[in-house]
């Protein structure tokens, strides 16, 4: 794992960028794998400052996204179809008929999530993977104590989450309990894997998945299996890990050569 400590989420979000962008520049029909939440905001809008000012050209990449909560569509405030649309989509130029986000209006979900797979293994698998990390662990929505080797399927939410995810909705009555998300093992084919966590909240989680042990209760912890993982932190997320100076000495020090 490549632990990249920064002093704040702007910092950590352009370095992700930058590592996106030259993967996309070096491999122009890149598979991007995408997250949702408030974390990835300040990247997605480097994303779209390197496309308008860098000339960063989507034209031809494909994305898949994380996950969907059941029963809403693109026409909800709080769905992540609309959230991808206003918060990427809109502002770059890859093609429509190539992003794809798990449907929550779908009727028949374990046949919806056994395509969703497909067209992943399709597309070529997934060449880079955005994660943000819920402050339990979870990544996508595979929450504390899902499958290791999980695939796309059907979850349901904890309190903790549906109360961490409330902002989104009206009250947190409104938030779904159930969700459709790509698995574990899903997650762990991608090819190289960025997660992203910025403060407090996510200090706990961050220890757990770097330095604790490889647990279902963490599933943020079955990267440590992952041969290429960066995790981009701000002070305030990398705050419980033990051995934080090591890992900003190592990032200090990296041979030319290993910088993107
Ligand atoms: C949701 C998403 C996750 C995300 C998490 C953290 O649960 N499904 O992909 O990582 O929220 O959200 P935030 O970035 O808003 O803290």
């Amino acid at each position: 794992m490549e632990i990249i400590i920064t002093s704040d989420p702007a910092t950590a979000s352009q370095e992700a960028a930058r590592f996106l962008a030259a993967l996309i520049r070096k491999k122009p029909v890149a598979v991007l794998g995408l997250a949702t939440g408030s974390t990835p905001v300040p990247l997605y809008r480097e994303l779209i400052r390197m496309h308008r000012e860098e000339g960063l050209d989507f034209s031809g990449c494909t994305s898949f996204n994380l996950d969907e909560y059941v029963g809403l569509g693109a026409d909800h405030p709080a769905s992540y179809r609309r959230f991808m649309q206003e918060n990427l989509f809109s502002s770059i130029n890859l093609p429509a008929a190539r992003i794809h986000i798990p449907d929550g209006l779908t009727q028949d979900i374990p046949a919806h999530c056994a395509a969703y797979e497909k067209s992943i293994a399709e597309s070529g698998g997934i060449d880079a993977q955005v994660l943000g990390i819920g402050s339990d662990g979870h990544v996508g929505f595979n929450e504390p104590t899902s499958s290791l080797a999980s695939r796309t399927r059907i979850k349901t939410l904890t309190q903790r989450t549906r109360s961490d995810n409330a902002h989104f909705f009206a009250s947190e009555n409104d938030v779904p309990h159930h969700v459709i998300t790509m698995g574990i093992g899903t997650i762990m084919e991608a090819r190289a894997v960025l997660l992203l966590a910025f403060g407090e909240n996510k200090a706990d989680a961050v220890a757990g998945a770097v330095e604790g042990p490889i647990t279902a209760s963490n599933p943020a912890s079955i990267l440590q299996m992952h041969p290429t993982v960066k995790l981009y932190l701000d002070e305030k997320s990398a705050s419980k890990l033990a051995r934080r100076d090591y890992y900003r000495w190592v990032f200090e020090n990296k041979p030319d050569w290993q910088r993107d």
